[in-house]
């Protein structure tokens, strides 16, 4: 039997996951904060685009609602979340989304695939060393000119998030995104420029959004 790779489930532990849905609709601005998303994405119709870590395929569906003319993949290491995604997918009228499993530090697709690659609330499930094995396997399925659109934990932006902040540092892997390091380890992938885009008050602590461009060949 093929060995799953070890991994951190959507609510940290797999029993869990059969609740990512309501825990996330009671406790997160999910929609405001997967909306901003993909509205600073501006898919156009025809362009293929990822979602890397899609969990549930929240994010997934709502890329492919918002854009019908896009081809959007959602790939997740867990297939229990995935089989969720299925459910919701299979529920949805209209144009269905591809959803595979596979590990994100390793994408299953050939380099300068995507115009697009999403990835929301995953990064923190990923020690330092994959966080930046990811940001390049992300660099290399994204084709030139092509953009890298992330939410997940940032630094605390107001006092009340960084008292949160204390308590969060030492969940998961946290602690990179809460001391900033992200656009940093972004930039070493390769991605210029590397902007935060917003910055979102949630009961958990600042998430915050980022946009990041593969240069042209000629940049
Ligand atoms: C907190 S959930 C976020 C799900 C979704 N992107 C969202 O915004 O609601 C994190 C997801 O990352 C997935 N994940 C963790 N490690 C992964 C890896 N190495 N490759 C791909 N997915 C991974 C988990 O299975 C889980 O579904």
């Amino acid at each position: 039997m093929k060995k799953q790779p070890h991994f951190i489930p959507a609510l940290h532990f797999h029993w869990l996951t059969r609740w990512y849905d309501p825990m996330m609709r009671c406790l997160f601005p999910e929609s405001g904060t997967k909306a901003a998303l993909i509205a600073q994405a501006h898919i156009q119709p025809g362009q293929i685009v990822l979602d890397a870590g899609c969990g549930t395929g929240t994010l997934t569906m709502l890329i492919k609602q918002t854009e019908p003319g896009a081809i959007v993949y959602g790939l997740d290491v867990d297939p229990q979340v995935l089989d969720i995604a299925r459910r919701k997918d299979g529920q949805q009228a209209g144009e269905a989304i591809i959803l595979q499993q596979g590990t994100a530090t390793c994408l299953p697709y050939p380099d300068g695939s995507f115009d697009r690659v999403f990835t929301s609330l995953m990064l923190h499930h990923l020690t330092r060393q994959d966080k930046q094995q990811m940001l390049r396997e992300a660099f290399r399925v994204l084709k030139p000119g092509g953009e890298l659109h992330i939410a997940d934990f940032g630094k605390p932006h107001d006092f009340v998030m960084w008292l949160i902040s204390l308590m969060m540092r030492w969940f998961e892997e946290i602690h990179d995104h809460i001391l900033g390091r992200l656009p940093a380890f972004i930039m070493d992938a390769g991605f210029h420029p590397v902007e935060e885009t917003a910055q979102h008050r949630t009961l958990v602590g600042t998430i915050a959004l980022y946009r990041a461009s593969k240069p042209m060949k000629n940049d």
